[in-house]
């Protein structure tokens, strides 16, 4: 195969692990800045540039877009679609993973059990946004956010409502979710591909800090998770729609709850705690998809 992955800069774990993968499979993979991609359509067709040149002749694309990269990259994954390129997670799905309030009005209309949120488009709607939320404390977010900064804990209603007047008055709209304050701290990460649950991992915040996030310090161990987690992991993923994921849950009093889906989730720490090889289970699940059917081949 001849795959291209959609990044930024291609020295990450994930993208080195990914390159390696594919090295190890024989195929050949180009990790290239979407932001240096542009396109055509023309009469001739639709086509994708890289630095002048039109890339031609993949088979599989690999979208790992951060926030600086998503909105042209998710452009140029489109591009690549209609061209008939195979994408790991088409950009629907990323499209909806992005944004956290999307994705959980898809989940929760899924029948996946989340946390209470609100969201409003006019400030006036703070105290409600709170109360429909549980009250005080309060987690405030932002949809787009990622690797936990995006995300605050206010103690009382007082306190989020002027954390929610503070992100209105430099135009970031926030939602507002019910605190679950027996995950102390911990939540489960998931990592589903082509339907079935492969990895999983607990991540711990580092003390005092209720985010845990390995880019804010959280550290990552082995976790057995219970078949109603499986199941409710691959059904955010289908909800979603996506190949490859990672779905994020906490361990509440009521049970189980999903509060986001990543299409790109890290490799570094959940592949060391699991001891699996995800990079290459992904690519694995590329030749799968791209592995002529043998009506096809006869
Ligand atoms: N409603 C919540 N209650 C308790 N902890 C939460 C809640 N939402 C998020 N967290 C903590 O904050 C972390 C980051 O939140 P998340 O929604 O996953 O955003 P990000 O995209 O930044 O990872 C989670 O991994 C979890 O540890
Ligand atoms: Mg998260």
């Amino acid at each position: 195969m001849k795959i291209a992955v959609l990044a930024r800069k291609g020295g990450q774990y994930t993208h080195t692990r990914i390159r390696q993968a594919a090295h190890a499979r024989g195929h050949s993979i180009e990790i290239v800045n979407a932001l240096r991609c542009h396109l055509a359509i023309t009469d001739d067709g639709l086509s994708v540039h890289h630095e002048g040149r039109p890339m031609a002749g993949f088979d599989a694309v690999i979208p790992l877009l951060n926030p600086a990269t998503a909105e042209h990259g998710m452009t140029i994954l489109r591009q690549f679609e209609m061209m008939g390129v195979f994408s790991l997670n088409r950009s629907a799905g990323v499209a909806c993973a992005r944004n956290k309030l999307h994705c959980l009005q898809v989940l929760a209309g899924n029948g996946v059990a989340v946390p209470a949120t609100a969201f409003a488009h006019q400030r006036d709607k703070a105290e409600d946004m709170i109360r429909l939320t549980g009250g005080a404390p309060t987690v405030i977010k932002v949809p787009e956010g990622r690797q936990g900064i995006g995300v605050a804990l206010a103690d009382s209603a007082r306190s989020a409502r002027s954390v929610i007047e503070a992100f209105a008055a430099v135009k970031q709209k926030v939602m507002t979710q019910e605190f679950i304050a027996e995950a102390g701290g911990t939540d489960i990460r998931v990592v589903v591909i082509g339907g079935k649950v492969f990895a999983a991992m607990k991540r711990s915040g580092q003390p005092g800090d209720f985010r845990s996030n390995l880019h804010r310090g959280g550290m990552p161990e082995a976790v057995d998770i219970s078949t109603q987690e499986s199941a409710m992991a691959i059904k955010a993923t289908q909800a979603v729609g996506l190949n490859v994921c990672g779905v994020d849950i906490l361990r509440s009093r009521r049970g189980s709850l999903v509060i986001e889906v990543n299409s790109t989730p890290g490799l570094e720490g959940i592949e060391s705690v699991s001891g699996k090889d995800i990079a290459g289970a992904i690519i694995g699940f590329l030749e799968a998809q791209l592995r002529p059917t043998s009506a096809a081949a006869a």
